[in-house]
């Protein structure tokens, strides 16, 4: 009789964790009331009092002289972009392994995405393949503190001076990590951070640009007010824009989330280090990346194992997924990494004719002209990742997932006859 739930065996059981959407995000009177706050003060746009005091929060928070609110995570990037005069034929440097706006960014201001590959150790941008990616053209670099691990940002801003470049940190996934004691968002001339509703800190959607340069601060916020100055009494130079407002309900959540914040990236960092030393000491073929030391703070968008399948006999990680939601009547659903964007059906530059630019603006997007062998084998096998919402949950159920595994490993036979059957 078989063993493993995926071949028709006993299932070991569903897990009482928190997943996105039930159980995430967490909430309380605290955020009723706000929301009710805002319904009775009948101003629901935007630079309402909740904006102000959300931005001035989250500006200290983050250790940075400004934050301005805006639509969302992407535009954050495209703002960030204008603001820096990044345009026509002009190169910034992006990893090929994150979410497609990071380089569609780009696209919308048209410039030329450059994709490069990620450092083994952390699946984060690699500053070697960054540098090899230098021409005469190249104006910025895009780093993003990828799921739950930093850029070397000791070796990205170095390069960042020695060749005259400006930094944007997208910093999407880490809301609250730190540097050597400085947050993501503070070490570039920009940090982005989205706050949609996957994210570990979230308004349902939205986003937030901060800067620590006045001139970039009054620039981004003409540019999100349809290019109008955020003082008229100021001389700020107006640009073309459109309207890339947050409204006041969004900031009413988002002062409430951003005071949780600091004790659930705690807790979080608690229990991913746990189930990461947990899975690496005791089933073979599970490593965690590289802890640097020079992170003094770790906030985790995802946990990201290393899988290695000569260690489960050949068996594929996309099995191991498969076998993991069935043991677990599809509660744990673990994920594969970002589709390379070499490679990717959301990140197709000649689909619109915005970019239709010119036959040589068409090679250089490209995609396909990119190779990135990490961040491929990423994506082929290597990568096993874990959403951050279970680790809010019970540490009991983390235990579990840890014999879980020792349950599939047990069972290897069995994975690889499923396997033979697709
Ligand atoms: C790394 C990264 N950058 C940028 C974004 C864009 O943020 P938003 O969805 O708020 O536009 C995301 C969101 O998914 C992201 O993961």
């Amino acid at each position: 009789m078989s063993k493993l739930a995926i071949m028709e065996g006993t299932p070991f059981g569903a897990l009482d964790i928190p997943v996105l959407y039930k159980g995430f995000p967490i909430w309380g009177q605290e955020e009723l009331d706000a929301v009710q706050d805002v319904v009775r003060s009948e101003y629901w746009g935007t630079g309402g009092p909740k904006q102000v005091e959300f931005e001035e929060k989250f500006a200290e928070f983050i250790g940075a002289k400004y934050a301005i609110n805006v639509t969302n995570g992407t535009h954050t990037l495209k703002l960030s972009l204008e603001a820096l005069g990044i345009g026509p034929g002009d190169e910034v440097i992006v990893p090929g392994s994150t979410w497609q706006a990071t380089a569609s960014s780009v696209l919308d201001v048209n410039a030329i995405p450059v994709l490069v590959d990620v450092d083994p150790n952390t699946w984060c941008i690699s500053p070697e393949c960054i540098e090899k990616a230098i021409t005469s053209r190249t104006k910025a670099i895009i780093p993003v503190h990828l799921y739950g691990r930093m850029c070397d940002m000791d070796a990205i801003l170095d390069i960042a001076k020695r060749y005259n470049l400006v930094v944007i940190e997208d910093c999407a996934h880490q809301h609250g990590s730190e540097w050597k004691g400085m947050k993501a968002g503070t070490m570039g001339s920009t940090g982005s951070f989205s706050l949609q509703a996957s994210k570990i800190m979230q308004t349902g959607e939205g986003g937030m640009v901060t800067t620590n340069d006045e001139r970039l601060y009054e620039l981004i916020y003409s540019l999100k007010f349809c290019g109008r100055p955020r003082d008229a009494s100021l001389d700020t130079p107006t640009m073309q824009s459109g309207n890339f407002r947050g409204n006041e309900f969004a900031a009413a959540i988002g002062i409430c989330q951003l005071a949780r914040l600091e004790e659930q990236n705690r807790i979080r960092h608690e229990n991913v280090t746990f189930l990461e030393d947990a899975l690496q000491a005791e089933i073979p073929g599970l490593s965690y990346l590289y802890r640097d030391p020079r992170v003094t703070k770790q906030a985790h968008y995802r946990m990201s194992m290393r899988y290695n399948k000569e260690a489960w006999d050949g068996v594929h990680r996309d099995t191991i997924i498969k076998a993991v939601a069935a043991e677990t009547e599809g509660v744990l659903k673990l994920v594969k990494p970002y589709k390379p964007l070499n490679d990717s059906k959301l990140y197709r530059p000649f689909s619109k004719k915005t970019h239709k630019l010119s036959d040589e603006y068409m090679r250089l997007v490209d995609p396909s002209r990119f190779h990135m062998p990490v961040v491929e084998n990423l994506f082929k096998e290597e990568y096993l990742g874990f959403d951050h919402p279970m680790f809010l949950g019970k540490r009991e159920e983390l235990e579990k997932v840890v014999d879980i595994f020792k349950k599939l490993y047990a069972n290897i036979p069995e994975l690889k006859k499923y396997q033979e059957t697709l």
